[in-house]
């Protein structure tokens, strides 16, 4: 691990990437999909994606990470789940036999995803060394990877697609949300970095579905109801998931329950509550819809207002 910590040198570099994440919002489509994803594919894989090592470990501001219990649950959590990435990228491959879907999920996509789960222990690991990550995730996956099975996919290739967006819709507003709350540096750039690789995986998701789409004409419903039914399942399992084990790794032996979770919960609903961006979320999920744009743009202000009343409401 000790090669993680060295700094490159690349601070003015990282910095300006994980800044942009802020406002990135999802790519206007071309009507060439090929075109589309070798100009996103582009981007990602250049002399400018970053890398772990990049990250300038050093320079963390420990007093003012430390005792912030929010930010480790949400971090720790998330660590897990992007560890677990190579769980549901195998069962994705299996569904998608095109070689281009394929590829992609294989030599771009999974090894991004891996990337995030290693900074993020890693950021994990240097802020709370007492903690034994590698035995909280491995207690993590025992019960995550029962959730990640093939029969668990959408029953077409252009829904998959859609929850796809869903998921990547998700990871991109909590990361963004991630890099506004966090007052530490490094958690900061890290964060926004990260968001910025989900809206590029978001894009290509997107992509797909729309390829699928003229094969499959899904009708609008259909998509409807793949995103709303994504959008609970996101929410109810992989947070809860990831957040008791982080608290277990805090608890080691000691039984978690509805209790525990919902005092995470009330530590972080106002913080998420006032840094989501709820607007970048609504754009993202109504996108693969295909609605009229002048009528999305004149709806975004009520639609952002009752997302900011539905989301993160207690249940
Ligand atoms: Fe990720
Ligand atoms: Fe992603």
């Amino acid at each position: 691990m000790g090669s993680l910590f060295e700094s490159r040198g690349h601070s003015a570099k990282i910095n300006a990437l994980a800044s942009k994440a802020e406002q990135d919002e999802p790519d206007v489509m071309t009507s060439s999909i090929g075109k589309s994803i070798t100009r996103v594919r582009g981007r990602q894989r250049n002399e400018t994606h970053w890398c772990v090592a990049d990250i300038e470990w050093q320079h963390i501001d420990h007093a003012r990470i430390r005792d912030n219990l929010a930010l480790y649950y949400v971090v720790t959590g998330a660590s897990f789940v992007e560890t677990a990435a190579d769980l549901y990228t195998s069962n994705l491959v299996e569904f998608f036999p095109d070689p281009e879907a394929q590829q992609w999920l294989i030599n771009y996509w999974q090894p991004e995803e891996l990337q995030h789960g290693l900074a993020l222990r890693t950021y994990v690991e240097t802020v709370w060394p007492e903690l034994d990550w590698a035995s909280g995730y491995q207690q993590f996956l025992a019960e995550y990877s029962q959730l990640c099975t093939v029969e668990a996919l959408e029953s077409s290739r252009a829904l998959e697609m859609v929850a796809r967006c869903v998921i990547e819709a998700g990871t991109s507003t909590f990361y963004s949300t991630l890099q506004r709350i966090s007052d530490e540096p490094v958690l900061k750039t890290l964060t926004g970095l990260i968001a910025q690789d989900e809206v590029s995986h978001y894009n290509h998701f997107r992509h797909f579905f729309e390829a699928y789409q003229q094969q499959e004409h899904i009708g609008r419903m259909g998509v409807v109801h793949s995103l709303y039914k994504r959008l609970g399942e996101v929410e109810s399992e992989d947070a809860y998931i990831g957040l008791k084990h982080a608290w277990l790794m805090r608890h080691p032996g000691q039984p978690f329950s509805d209790v525990q979770f919902q005092a995470i919960s009330l530590t972080l609903r106002p913080l998420m509550m006032a840094h989501y961006p709820y607007r970048m979320a609504l754009k993202m999920l109504l996108r693969p819809l295909a609605l009229n744009r002048t009528l999305v743009k004149y709806s975004m202000p009520v639609l952002e207002l009752a997302a900011r009343r539905l989301m993160f409401r207690k249940h």
